[in-house]
């Protein structure tokens, strides 16, 4: 049985004696790397930093929410703005796994600048299981690089400490609930954000509808989920398709963007299957994106277990 104060006793223990010197940790406000930097600040201390990179594709109000977090936290923190350079890192790139490795080189490099300025020589990471093993670890085959794994470019000199790295995200929440995160039960986030919700190009304008289409599909969900026409899904988000079809509106021929909704039941995002959501639920979410969002004018619901689909679409 998984006993989370084992572990953080375990896991504060393990991150002393790793982390000779000075240490940073890249958070983005989710469970996975909230939960690792309180444990390293535990750790550490003052020998800790938290950076939180504005990549410039996170959720509608992300960057407020973290902040929020992070003050709530008894760690030192500070916020870069890195959105132009992942936007010029991406231009061009269409492929998944090209698009998660100029990501991955992205952060490093942001990361080395800030762990230079504190002269800080290892980065700590909320890797979990799931993040290695479906990035190729233990002789599997490679489905994505997660960003945070192999994501990572070779040359980099800072070294890896991943205290949660053997947890799935159940246990994971579990150990964030005892030590009193307040977003343990925030559905999961990939750390390459929404430019993996974007198939094809990341552009800021694309970004931009995927977002709105986020927020749209969360707001629905919730409002459901808080009325009771619905139960809470494991995760909900909208994609961008790289897709245009042909539609209607007003009395005129129109040719916009297609977004799909996907919303998957799992326990720790190795398997899952897709919502039986209720039709009003997805018919309001359809219709707010279609009025709302002026690029878009169809709506599809992805109805794929993982597996064989994953979760996210690249
Ligand atoms: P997939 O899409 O592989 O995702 O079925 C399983 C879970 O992991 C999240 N995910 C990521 N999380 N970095 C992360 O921190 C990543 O690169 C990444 N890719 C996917 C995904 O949202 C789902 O919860």
């Amino acid at each position: 049985m998984f006993s989370p104060e084992d572990f953080i006793r375990d896991a504060i223990q393990r991150v002393k004696a790793e982390v000779q010197g000075k240490a940073i940790i890249g958070i983005s406000g989710g469970v996975d790397s909230t939960t690792a930097a309180v444990l390293a600040s535990r750790a550490l201390g003052e020998d800790l930093l938290a950076v939180y990179v504005d990549t410039g594709m996170m959720r509608k109000n992300e960057k407020e929410d973290v902040e929020r977090t992070l003050k709530g936290l008894d760690v030192n923190y500070t916020i870069v703005e890195g959105s132009d350079r992942f936007f010029h890192a991406l231009k061009g790139i269409t492929d998944p796994e090209e698009k998660r490795r100029a990501i991955g080189r992205t952060f490093v490099e942001l990361f080395e600048v800030e762990a230079k300025g504190v002269r800080a020589t290892y980065l700590i990471q909320g890797t979990i299981a799931p993040d290695w093993i479906e990035s190729g670890g233990q002789l599997r085959d490679r489905i994505k690089t997660h960003h945070n794994v192999a994501g990572l470019p070779s040359g980099m000199e800072l070294q890896v400490v991943e205290p949660l790295r053997d947890l799935y995200k159940d246990e994971v929440r579990k150990v964030a609930r005892v030590l009193g995160i307040d977003v343990a039960e925030r559905q999961p986030f990939p750390g390459p954000g929404l430019a993996v919700r974007t198939l094809g190009e990341v552009t800021p304008e694309r970004i931009n509808v995927t977002r709105e289409a986020c927020a749209i599909v969360e707001e629905e969900i919730e409002k459901a989920c808080d009325e009771g026409t619905m139960e809470n899904p494991w995760q909900y988000f909208a994609v961008l398709l790289p897709l245009k079809t042909v539609g209607v509106q007003g009395d005129l021929r129109a040719y916009g963007h297609t977004v799909a909704i996907r919303s998957v039941e799992s326990v720790d995002g190795m398997t899952a299957s897709y919502s039986r959501m209720p039709h009003e639920v997805l018919g309001r979410i359809s219709t707010r994106i279609t009025n709302e969002i002026k690029e878009v004018n169809r709506v599809v619901y992805d109805v794929t277990n993982k597996p064989p689909g994953t979760i996210e679409w690249e």
